[in-house]
């Protein structure tokens, strides 16, 4: 009787909305038979992203976005909440295997050339998707607004300002003023949960729909290329042979494997927790050691390693070139052969940017903080003389980039100590040896300095102090 009832309801719901036969078809649209555990890494994407909306809705609801508070209810979501340092691990593993998968999945997609006629706009959707994902984990590493959270925008911030004509205006944009304050975190907090995510949403959507019109690429065979005339008729042929029902015949494997993966980020959170928490952000203090979250690192690490006067440059057209690539990949390549076999430049093409990507990460994680290539000169007033071995001095302190690297009140670099008040804590002689013998990121001027050059600099320094 009960079950009788229960199979009416269901049957009921199931007619006036039409699920299964609107969702029917889709689930079970044919897919190739030898699509194997190669094309998991796109469910496990998406499967990624409910994990950060399911996450990131209930740490919403505790957060708040203000300047005052949100340091403190981000403590209250970690040491009181209930499971609040587990969500909170939830979000930063989960966000960091989304990245993951969505590397994977690109690569994939590359490897197997199925960017090739005619899912080009698989392809463009796709890298579109990619850039709201890396959006998503600059904007959310300033909502933990902790020291190195916001110092490592006030970098992001720093290179945007230095884009040739726009770069005030979107230095502007991205402060949401003309520092780093209260209103950045409100805009970031709105990109981060609105725009973003409604427009991936959106994007995955459309994604998903060209899945469904291309159908989902087969294996590529070598000797078997892509000709625009002949693919549809050979790929429909191919599933009417051997294809099989998407649905449980090859979405198993992705249901396991998402599984797996929810599980992995889960134990993460579990073990290790979310990224501690720094000092709340203070711009008087540069103690700090802004690194941002390491899907991000290696780009800090080319900013940092650009020689010097090349930084404007690339800051412009290093992403424009690489994204105009990507963007246009399908149309470079539309049709041929598909097998990495036979696309060895494919193949050289991911090791390297693996390559690339790991080394910079690897130097990023060393280098805490990129010199300031172009600091603002001293003012006469900082510097407080206008001629005589202090002037000279100053005048070195910039020539001899020690200003790179070193703030004076304000100007100049991050990578080494802040040198306004040095003269409080260093005696002259220390100062002589640092500056002859150099120190940890800091070079040795023993053998660059001209006699004299040494002397000028340390008069300088020694101005240094509170009174
Ligand atoms: C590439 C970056 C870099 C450059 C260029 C550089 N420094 Fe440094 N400096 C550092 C770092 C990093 C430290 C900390 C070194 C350590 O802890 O061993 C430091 C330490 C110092 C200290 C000691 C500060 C303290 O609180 O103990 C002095 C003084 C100093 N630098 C002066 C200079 C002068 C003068 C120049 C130019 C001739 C210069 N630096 C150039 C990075 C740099």
């Amino acid at each position: 009787m009960i079950r009788e009832t229960f199979k009416m309801a269901v049957g009921w719901v199931d007619d006036r909305l039409g699920l299964s036969a609107t969702l029917g078809p889709m689930l079970r649209h044919l897919v190739p038979h030898d699509a194997r555990w190669w094309y998991v890494f796109g469910s496990a994407t998406l499967c990624a992203f409910m994990i950060q909306v399911v996450s990131g809705v209930a740490l919403a609801f505790a957060y708040s976005p203000s300047a005052t508070d949100a340091y403190p209810t981000l403590q209250f979501i970690t040491h009181d909440a209930p499971f609040g340092n587990f969500l909170r691990g939830l979000h930063y593993f989960g966000a960091s295997a989304m990245v993951l998968m969505v590397g994977l999945h690109m690569a994939q997609v590359f490897l197997f050339g199925s960017y090739k006629f005619p899912r080009e706009m698989n392809w463009m959707t796709g890298v579109l998707l990619l850039g709201f994902v890396l959006l998503m984990g600059f904007t959310g590493q300033l909502l933990r607004w902790d020291q190195t959270a916001v110092w490592s925008v006030v970098v992001a911030a720093e290179q945007a300002g230095r884009i040739p004509l726009i770069g005030e205006w979107v230095a502007r944009f991205t402060l949401g003023g003309q520092t780093l304050g209260g209103a950045t975190l409100n805009r970031f907090f709105a990109i981060h949960v609105f725009i973003v995510p409604a427009l991936t949403f959106a994007f995955i959507g459309l994604h998903l729909l060209l899945v469904l019109r291309h159908g989902v690429a087969e294996p590529p065979k070598v000797g078997e290329p892509v000709d625009p005339r002949t693919y549809r008729a050979n790929y429909q042929a191919l599933l009417k042979k051997s294809g099989r029902p998407f649905w449980p015949d090859a979405a198993w494997r992705d249901v396991v494997f998402c599984v797996g993966m929810i599980a992995a980020v889960a134990l993460l959170a579990l073990v290790f927790g979310p990224p501690e928490l720094g000092k709340p952000p203070d711009p008087s203090i540069i103690e700090a050691n802004p690194r941002p979250d390491w899907y991000l690192l290696w780009y800090f690490a080319v900013l940092a390693l650009l020689p010097h006067g090349t930084e404007k440059v690339f800051m412009v057209f290093g992403p424009l070139t690489v994204g105009l690539l990507l963007i246009l990949l399908p149309f470079l390549a539309p049709s041929g052969e598909r097998s990495p076999l036979r696309r060895p430049w494919a193949v050289v093409g991911i090791l390297l940017t693996v390559t690339v990507i790991g080394a910079l990460w690897v130097v990023g994680r060393k280098s805490p903080w990129s010199p300031n290539f172009s600091p603002e000169p001293l003012t006469a007033k900082i510097v407080g003389a206008t001629s005589g071995p202090v002037f000279v001095g100053a005048q070195l302190f910039q020539e001899k980039s020690c200003i790179d690297c070193h703030l004076v009140e304000g100007i100049g670099g991050r990578r080494g100590p802040d040198l306004t008040y040095i003269a409080d804590n260093l005696k002259r002689s220390d100062m002589i040896i640092r500056i002859v013998n150099g120190g940890v990121n800091m070079p040795s001027y023993g053998a660059t300095l001209k006699p004299g050059e040494l002397e000028n600099l340390v008069a300088f320094l020694e101005t240094r102090t509170k009174h």
